[in-house]
């Protein structure tokens, strides 16, 4: 039964939701899928192709018509068995590392804002978890991707613990940054995730929270696995 699931992971970011997501997948033998890759690899695009991107307070008023540019991205994942982890493809490029920068933290949830390319990203996301078996995480996953989820997670932590958290994970990959800058750059990202018009950032009413503040990793992968054991076993005692 579980090989069919799809458990959404929504919630803030730098809460870890891919390594909890990541850690499912492996164990339950099915796909994980980063849907907030899919909306970096857009502000990837964009970037390097000059598409103007509006600031929240342009958003409002912006005519642009972002169909061509959109028409243009092919976003794929190809597993990696070294990283163990689907990497993502721009237009058949590995992107996975160029999609991580502060450089696209800055943009990308002025372009997750766009409602064409909520849209976009929306169908592409539908269209992967067709035959079920898959785990996603983004922030409108249970909400209005897969809105009959299997079962579906919110995840949150302090926003101080997940700042610190991006920021040793920039600085081991050697990213020159300020602790300062991350703060205010995950609470900035939260902030629009969560005011934005178009599917923002919310905990779906079904979900179960899961605060991993003080979780390690183990922890909280065993917290959502004991929710695929109670599901399974609520399903089989009504089937
Ligand atoms: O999960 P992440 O930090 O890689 O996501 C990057 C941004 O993409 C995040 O700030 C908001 C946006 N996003 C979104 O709007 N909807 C999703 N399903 C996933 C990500």
């Amino acid at each position: 039964m579980s090989s069919r699931l799809i458990i959404a992971i929504d919630g803030y970011s730098s809460c870890g939701k891919s390594t909890v997501a990541k850690g499912l997948a492996r164990k339950l033998g099915i796909h994980y899928i980063d849907s907030g890759a899919m909306y970096r690899a857009v502000t990837l695009y964009f970037l390097e192709n000059n598409i103007p991107i509006p600031g929240p307070e342009e958003l409002q008023d912006s005519v642009y018509d972002f169909s061509d540019a959109l028409s243009k991205i092919n976003i794929t994942f190809q597993f990696n068995p070294i990283s163990d982890f689907s990497e993502v493809y721009l237009n058949g490029r590995n992107v996975e590392n160029e999609i991580r920068t502060m450089e696209i933290n800055e943009q990308v949830s002025h372009v997750s804002a766009i409602k064409s390319v909520r849209e976009h990203l929306v169908k592409l996301q539908r269209s992967a978890g067709k035959e079920g078996g898959l785990v996603m995480d983004g922030r409108d996953i249970g909400t209005t991707v897969f809105p009959n989820a299997d079962l579906k997670i919110f995840m949150k932590a302090d926003p101080m613990v997940r700042s610190e958290r991006r920021f040793k994970e920039l600085k081991a990959k050697g990213v020159d940054v300020l602790l300062e800058d991350v703060i205010q750059n995950v609470v900035g990202r939260d902030y629009e995730d969560s005011h934005r018009e178009v599917s923002p950032l919310r905990k779906a009413e079904d979900a179960i929270i899961l605060d991993n503040t003080y979780l390690t990793h183990e922890e909280q992968v065993e917290f959502v696995m004991e929710a695929v054991r109670k599901l399974a076993l609520s399903n089989s005692t009504t089937s």
